[in-house]
């Protein structure tokens, strides 16, 4: 086969075994392994299990692939170990599904929705705020973890009817995401023995999208529809050019697939903001004058959020430093990349957190620095080589939502509390969708106002 040959010439990243290729390599230190590939080169191959993947270790490279050659990729396998969760909602849909429906749910995004989405983001970060003492030792990833869970559930099912399926996500989603990884890099095969993960994913997927689909229903049926809940408009849409809506299931779907990428992914960026601040003085103080000086202890509002600039400073470097470990696409038809010919078939693997912590890309890489988003600074930092939430079409259709959500916590939380790390612990990253904390220990201490 041509293309073999053409693979051929692509370099092999070091330390594969015979079967096992890189898999043992990958499941040590995950994102050690990531950011070592680059030294190999711009387009790497690695082996997981039996299963060829080339690593694009480079901003242009993985500009090629999301943005300029966008239409000669689709999601890759990743996306489809995880299709019996999200069926083809809009992170798994592709060609012509994935742009109507696209075009269909960009408005329930849109600036005019998020503000009425942020008075509960508002309301929720003063209910936790309120319910801490003076003293109190806190499991931040746990806190803000559960912070994001609920101020999503409320935002999408904010009626009576919708109170079954609130209570569905707090009690399944955690167990959804704790092992959903596992269950995404595994062979499909093991989908089915009997261990307590298996049925613990399995139990918990079925129970989410059964309660969703009753949820759903008798919300059409009762013709309640029109509340601004996510659930409502995206019951509502209609697509401007053919007025076509969405069905029950592909509701539901588009429902589960925000809850799974709306919510481990905003709630790690806290809990490691809450943490870099507390090991970074300087910038911690600059914050909370900050804080003081735009909103002091009334609740935090959309129309504050432009003036945040050092907080919103903090999140971009937060997520600069742990964000998205892994995403992958699978060429539909030839492909030229970095110089090689790639056969239609392929899969395509690429870390956003091992490019954000390039050093050819970012001076001292490993530095939390908020600084460095400076105007004046952040210019030197090419466009393609800070991309946290994706690029292209298929970028993250929850940005904004996710950097008010995490503005409007750490705004309210800091004027009310500092966090002080509690010691015995040393917070180390976890590799998972996002480059999670392990644990983040905390005591909350008052401030005086
Ligand atoms: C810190 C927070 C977040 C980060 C870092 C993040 C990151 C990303 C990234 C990198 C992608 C692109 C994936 C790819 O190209 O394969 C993506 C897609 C997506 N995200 Fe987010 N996300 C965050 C929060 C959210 C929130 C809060 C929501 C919803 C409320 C959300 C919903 C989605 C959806 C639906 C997609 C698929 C978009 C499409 O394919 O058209 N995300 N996200």
């Amino acid at each position: 086969m041509a293309s073999s040959v053409a693979l051929d010439r692509i370099p092999t990243a070091p330390g594969a075994l015979p079967l096992l290729g890189h898999t043992l390599r990958l499941a040590r230190d995950p994102l050690g392994f990531l950011r070592s590939l680059r030294e190999t080169g711009e387009l790497v191959r690695v082996r997981i299990g039996t299963l060829p993947v080339c690593v694009a270790t480079s901003a242009g490279l993985i500009h090629q692939i999301t943005v300029a050659q966008a239409r000669s990729f689709e999601k890759g396998r990743l996306y489809d170990r995880v299709r019996p969760l999200v069926g083809n909602g809009l992170a798994n849909a592709g060609g012509e599904l994935h742009r109507t429906h696209r075009r269909l749910i960009q408005p329930v995004f849109h600036r005019s929705r998020i503000d009425g989405y942020a008075e509960v983001m508002s309301r929720r970060a003063v209910e936790l705020a309120d319910s801490w003492t003076d003293g109190r030792e806190i499991a931040v990833e746990q806190v803000m973890g559960e912070y994001a869970i609920e101020t999503l559930a409320e935002t999408m099912f904010s009626t009576d009817i919708g109170r079954p399926a609130v209570a569905a996500v707090r009690r399944d989603l955690p167990v959804i995401l704790k092992n959903m990884l596992l269950r995404a890099a595994s062979p499909r095969l093991l989908d089915h023995l009997p261990v307590r993960s298996n049925r613990d994913f399995d139990r918990a997927t079925a129970s989410l999208r059964s309660v969703i689909d009753t949820v759903v229903a008798s919300t059409r049926e009762a013709g309640r529809t029109g509340a601004p809940d996510l659930l409502s408009l995206l019951l509502d849409a209609r697509d401007e050019e053919t007025g076509a809506g969405l069905t029950d299931e592909e509701v539901r779907d588009e429902l589960v697939t925000i809850l799974f990428a709306g919510t481990e992914t905003t709630a790690s960026t806290l809990a490691w903001a809450f943490h870099e601040l507390a090991h970074h003085p300087e910038a911690e103080e600059r914050v909370l004058a900050e804080v003081d000086a735009v909103v002091g202890r009334r609740p935090v509002t959309v129309a504050d959020i432009p003036r945040l600039e050092h907080v919103r400073r903090v999140l971009d470097e937060t997520i600069r430093l742990h964000g998205v470990t892994l995403l992958m696409r699978r060429t539909t038809e030839p492909v030229e990349l970095a110089g090689h010919r790639l056969p239609a078939g392929m899969e395509i693997a690429f870390s956003l957190y091992a490019v954000h912590r390039d050093p050819a890309l970012y001076e001292n890489p490993d530095r939390f620095d908020p600084d460095r988003w400076l105007p004046g600074r952040r210019e030197s930092v090419p466009r393609e080589a800070f991309v946290p939430f994706g690029a292209g079409s298929r970028k993250c259709i929850g940005d904004a939502f996710s950097w008010t959500e995490a503005t409007i916590a750490l705004a309210t939380v800091l004027a009310r509390w500092r966090l002080r790390p509690t010691g015995g612990h040393t917070t180390r990253e976890a590799a998972s969708a996002m480059a999670h904390p392990d644990h983040v220990p905390m005591t909350v201490r008052a401030r005086t106002p």
